[in-house]
């Protein structure tokens, strides 16, 4: 809940308390170098005892309320026709408006699964966005994604609500240029990961439908951070305000044909779905669920996660929930901004993000400035953040390095897990990083996975910059922090 001080400032203040912790440790800036060394500069190589603060992601970090917690303990561990199951799928019901729910291991399985059953060699799938995962599973199905975003979305210094939008005239381009035989569906990713985490509005979502259906092109809703997508829409596009997240999240699913989603970020917990009102669909996707997640009432999640998700679907409708992320990510973005640290804006779901190329102008793409960034915050900080940028796209078929369109650093924010002063502790040190920022270089892969390679590529700092920034961190804070 945003709420305004008596000087005028606006804090976020949260509707919960804290019921259980976990210890995190600060380890010295000499120890930090080494972590990073040890991890080839690559923050997902990092072990969690070396970090302080674990921004890497909120997938499957988000604090679970103690209703999920307590459900977990009355789940039915049946591997056929689990009460847990049905239970998720009148949560499904209630809170989506969909009759056929599939259950699967996570949001990629899900892919996975729209990617074998949808997807031929050939064809074309347009969405607001990529995410990698999505990328990955599409294109070796052998088709191509089609990024069909506004001309606003690559802009990181933006005012503009609702840099997610699909750009419709694209879309239209696209069916005539390709036909909408080849093109199995159209993809809305709420809020678009690798843009920052920016939200398409309900107007754009219901063109998109328009022109889709015109066509006969499904629409695919990724709803993986559909709760904030949902909050932002409320919060931001005209005539919204009075409406509850739960009405607003109604009124999108009247667009979806076909939903999925990552259950560890709205929902809270390690699992995904796939759901529609279309019998059709579900029974192509049956078919293959089986074979590579599980049989269709717990489809590799666990019974305890369906049980924990079926809660944590009602509980993203509550605007304090919903809100909780991107309330802490504007004021940590305007924090940032306030000290002249180029972060993204307009503040999005999901994280707080540094825009690269404007923190580290000096490094040519090249050389990945976003993972040379995330690499040196953590240095400085003992802050795991996630590189969103050219390591996280993979070279082209022959081999060609692909320049991403932005180069991100990520600062997730996990919802109810961190306080305000561990984001002051992040503001104090990246504001420091800013100012020290020509000790950073570029880095160099010495070891290069093909496929998705941001999660196993070991890298090296050009001039071994690593030692030269944590000598300056010492020299200004000491060996202790
Ligand atoms: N779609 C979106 C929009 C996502 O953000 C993710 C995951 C996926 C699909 C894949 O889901 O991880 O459950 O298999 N995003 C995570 C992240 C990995 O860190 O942002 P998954």
């Amino acid at each position: 809940m945003n709420i305004v001080l008596s000087s005028g400032k606006t804090i976020p203040v949260e509707t919960h308390k804290v019921r259980i912790v976990q210890k995190t440790f600060l380890v010295p800036s000499k120890r930090r170098l080494q972590a990073m060394e040890e991890a080839g500069y690559n923050t997902f190589l990092l072990r969690t005892r070396d970090v302080f603060l674990d921004m890497l992601t909120d997938s499957g970090t988000n604090a679970m309320s103690d209703n999920q917690q307590a459900a977990m303990m009355v789940s039915d561990d049946a591997y056929a026709g689990s009460e847990s199951f049905y239970r998720l799928a009148d949560a499904v019901k209630d809170v989506l408006g969909f009759a056929w729910t599939m259950p699967v291991h996570q949001g990629r399985a899900a892919e996975h699964l729209l990617a074998k059953v949808f997807v031929k060699p050939g064809d074309f799938v347009p969405m607001n966005y990529h995410f990698t995962t999505t990328r990955a599973h599409f294109e070796l199905a052998g088709g191509k994604v089609l990024e069909l975003f506004t001309d606003e979305a690559m802009n990181t210094q933006s005012s503009v609500p609702f840099r997610g939008n699909l750009d419709v005239k694209k879309f239209e381009a696209a069916i005539k240029e390709h036909g909408a035989g080849k093109i199995p569906f159209v993809r809305m990713e709420a809020t678009t990961n690798l843009i920052g985490g920016q939200p398409f509005s309900l107007a754009n979502l219901r063109a998109v439908k328009e022109v889709a259906t015109k066509h006969g092109i499904p629409l695919v809703f990724d709803g993986s951070l559909i709760s904030e997508n949902a909050y932002f829409i409320k919060t931001r596009e005209d005539g919204y305000a009075a409406k509850s997240i739960g009405e607003i999240i109604h009124e999108m699913m009247q667009c979806a044909d076909l939903f999925y989603c990552s259950g560890r970020k709205s929902t809270s917990v390690r699992g995904g779905m796939i759901c529609t009102n279309r019998k059709e669909f579900y029974d192509r996707l049956l078919e293959w669920l089986p074979v590579y997640e599980g049989f269709a009432t717990y489809g590799g999640m666990s019974t305890k996660e369906v049980e924990a998700m079926a809660v944590g679907l009602r509980e993203m409708t509550d605007v304090n929930v919903a809100g909780i992320s991107p309330q802490f990510i504007e004021y940590f973005v305007s924090r940032l901004v306030e000290n002249g640290v180029p972060a993204v804006t307009p503040p999005g779901g999901l994280a707080a993000h540094l825009d690269a190329k404007r923190f580290l102008p000096h490094i040519p793409q090249t050389q990945y400035p976003a993972g040379a960034l995330a690499a040196a915050i953590y240095i400085a900080s003992g802050v795991r953040t996630m590189e969103r940028g050219t390591i996280s796209t993979d070279r082209d078929a022959q081999g060609k390095e692909v320049l991403a369109d932005l180069e991100l650093a990520r600062l997730a924010v996990p919802r109810r897990v961190y306080t305000l002063s561990q984001i002051e502790y992040a503001v104090d040190r990246l504001t420091w990083l800013y100012r020290h920022r020509d000790l950073v270089k570029g880095l160099t892969f010495v070891a290069e996975p093909p496929v998705l390679r941001f999660f196993f590529g070991r890298l090296e700092p050009l001039g071994g910059w690593g030692t030269t920034l944590a000598e300056a961190f010492e020299k200004d804070f000491g060996t202790e922090c």
